[in-house]
This record gives C-alpha cells, sequence and structure tokens, in this order.
C-alpha cells in the first residue's frame, strides 16, 4: 500500500510565547536538532516518501529548514493552511497533496522516542479505516483520551473530567480517505476548530473501523516550556560523546559531553549530558546536566542547567545559575563588568525573566 506523510507544522504554538510570535515551535531544537527533523526522520523509517508538510505563518522558516527533503532522501512538499482551524481542518487543506492514498498523520511537535515504524506497519497489515496511537498515562483528563473493545476504538473524548481509560492519543494517526469525508461533514467544536477527534468519532459512527496501536515508549508533546525541557533531558540522556571542537587545557568535560565542530570550551566546566553546539564559545562558565547550546552561541562567566539556548544568543556575566531556561535566537543577556555594573537585556515581547 503506497503510504504519504502529512506532518503539521502550522498553528499557533500559543503555549510557547514569546517564541512563536517570531518562530516556529517546530524548529526548537531538542539536543541541538529541531523538533520537527525528528518526524521527518521517524516518517522516513516507517518507509514513507511523499511528505507534506502543513505550514502557515512559519513556512518561510520552515521551507528554509527542511528544503525539498534530499537531506533525507524523502520528497517534500509545502501546503499553506490559512489559519490554524483545527487538525481536522488541515487534514482538508491537504486534499490534492492526499489525493485518494491513505497516509499518517504526525504532529509536529511531537516526539515519540520509538518511532512510528511499528504503527505504521500494523497498519500495512490491517484491514482497518483508520488508527490510533495510544499510550498510558497518569493524568487522562489533561488528554484526548481513547474507549476500546478490545483493539477497537469505540468512543474518542477530548479532556474528559471522567475518563473512561487511562490511554491518551499520541500525535500520530493512519487514515484511509474516508476520513475527508469525516472532516467535511463535522461543525466546529467550542474553540472554533474541527478537530480530528471529532472527525475520527464520525468514522466510528458511521461504521467504520478505527483501531488502536498501544506504544510503550516515552512519548511527549513538546507545546509547553516544562515539556521541551523534559524532552531535551530524555534525548541528552542517550548521547553519545564526542569532541569536534576545541577544549583548553584549563577546562573539564565531565560524562557524557557532545562538542560539535568549531566548539570553543575556554577555562570552563561542562557536566554532562550536554551538547555545544557548532562554533559556539564557553569562556570560564559553568555548563550543568540536560543543557543544550545551539551553535553560534557566546557564553562567559556565567552558570547554566537544565536549559535550551537557541542560535546566536549570548550570556554575559550573570551571577546566580540559570536553570530550567529556553532562552531563544539572537537573545542577549549580559551584566556589565565595569562599574556601574548593570543587566542588559534584548528580550522579544512577553518574555519572562526572574532576577534576584
Ligand atoms: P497544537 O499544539 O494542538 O496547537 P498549536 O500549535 O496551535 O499550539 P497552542 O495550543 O499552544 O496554541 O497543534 C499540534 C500540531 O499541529 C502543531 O505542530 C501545530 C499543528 N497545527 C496545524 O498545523 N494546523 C492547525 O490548524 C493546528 C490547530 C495545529
Amino acid at each position: 500500500m503506497e503510504l504519504k506523510g502529512l506532518i503539521l507544522s502550522g498553528g499557533a504554538g500559543t503555549r510557547l510565547r514569546p517564541i512563536t510570535h517570531t518562530s516556529a515551535k517546530q524548529l526548537v531544537p531538542v539536543a541541538n536538532k529541531p523538533i520537527l527533523f525528528y518526524g521527518i526522520e521517524s516518517l522516513k523509517n516507517a518507509g514513507v516518501q511523499e511528505i507534506g508538510i502543513i505550514v502557515g505563518d512559519t513556512e518561510e522558516e520552515i521551507r528554509e529548514a527542511v528544503g525539498d527533503g534530499s537531506a533525507w532522501g524523502v520528497n517534500v512538499s509545502y501546503i499553506h493552511q490559512e489559519a490554524p482551524l483545527g487538525l481536522a481542518h488541515a487534514v482538508l487543506t491537504a486534499a490534492d497533496f492526499l489525493g485518494d492514498s491513505a497516509f499518517v498523520m504526525y504532529l509536529g511537535d511531537n516526539l515519540i522516542k520509538e518511532g512510528i515504524a511499528g504503527f505504521v506497519e500494523e497498519f500495512r497489515q490491517k484491514e482497518c479505516d483508520a488508527m490510533i496511537l495510544l499510550a498510558h498515562v497518569s493524568e487522562p483528563e489533561r488528554f484526548g483520551v481513547a474507549r476500546l473493545e478490545g483493539n477497537r476504538v469505540v468512543e474518542l473524548v477530548e479532556k474528559p473530567k471522567q475518563p473512561q481509560s487511562d490511554l491518551a492519543l499520541v500525535g500520530a494517526y493512519m487514515f484511509k480517505p474516508c476520513i475527508m469525508e469525516a472532516a467535511r461533514a463535522i461543525k466546529p467544536s467550542w474553540r472554533s476548530e474541527l478537530e480530528i477527534t471529532d472527525a475520527i468519532q464520525h468514522l466510528i459512527d458511521n461504521g467504520f473501523k478505527v483501531e488502536a496501536h498501544i506504544i510503550a515508549g516515552w512519548w511527549k508533546d513538546t507545546g509547553h516550556l516544562e515539556d521541551l525541557l523534559e524532552a531535551n533531558r530524555i534525548v541528552l540522556e542517550d548521547i553519545m560523546p564526542s569532541c569536534q571542537g576545541s577544549v583548553d587545557e584549563a577546562s573539564k568535560l565531565d560524562g557524557r559531553v557532545i562538542i560539535e565542530e568549531g566548539a570553543e570550551i575556554i577555562r570552563s566546566a561542562i557536566r554532562g549530558p550536554a551538547i555545544i553546539g557548532k562554533d559556539s564559545k564557553i569562556i570560564d562558565s559553568y555548563i550543568g546536566p540536560f543543557t543544550s547550546i545551539y551553535y553560534g552561541v557566546t557564553v562567559v562567566g556565567s552558570e547554566l542547567e537544565h536549559s535550551i539556548v537557541m542560535e546566536n544568543s549570548s550570556i554575559e556575566n550573570i551571577a546566580g545559575r540559570i536553570e530550567d531556561s529556553l532562552i531563544g535566537k539572537n537573545v542577549e543577556i549580559s551584566k556589565s563588568s565595569v562599574r556601574p555594573k548593570s543587566f542588559h537585556f534584548v528580550l522579544g515581547d512577553n518574555s519572562t525573566v526572574g532576577l534576584f
């Protein structure tokens, strides 16, 4: 069965403001790789060759990062969604691209550690119209929840007050073309979105066969800062140490640390798991566990831990440790080292800075 891939990379990203005022949340790096790239790799590993990416306001940036897909050996095309009107609206927007193919829909801000090859393979072998991916969770009331009879899905409820199971929807779905009809039949929800859960429920109510595939491994919807930092932590836990940059004699690396090409570590301590990106400079500083420093970053006289710093930012002479932080691109945080000593910030709209 030829299967296409549809990655959703539009959306508003309200939960990750201010980063998402100017940038795509799907391009935030986790262990120095944009989240979206993990999704493309998952599809590629599941044997999907034709991938359509749904894009919105951040189309330019996503096109520039992903290109035509040749870096992964896949064909990528772009589908513009006029506004983030829901996951089922995204499916309708992709009607021309999808034609009459079955397809896998993947949410571009999700990370699924074991990938989706097993899920896609099960769908290829079964006679069903749709297949959803589920995982056992401890707080089902926060998720879309499925009720099953055997392997068959009988009901989907968004954020139920009294969950009928602990099985939450994970961000990947398999569909046959009948989903188009269902997406056309439903009405927008209270939040004015065409919900994919309503479209799937419509399939169930009309006698289509919807099955479930349950995963045991770790997965994350990285819509919130805490989830993004957790994703970074989980991915960093599996890195293999390597050094392509330079580390001077006065510096010390502990544990699993990756130093990318052109990075310089001068009179500093890096305690892994951590990754220092291409051409970044760490001078007279401490970088603690679970920190990812992307490319072109400068850290001078500062301490950072359990954080993500995006490209071309600089952090200089900050007293106290920076923790649990996401620092965007081209951000400058500094304290002048001459009197009068003061902090200097260049921060985007709605930034949060805590000082003592
Ligand atoms: P969500 O995280 O559900 O929505 P969002 O990106 O608008 O974020 P927030 O709730 O913080 O405002 O979206 C899941 C993925 O699907 C994400 O990668 C964005 C994408 N998406 C679209 O491409 N089109 C849409 O209409 C919607 C709602 C989401």
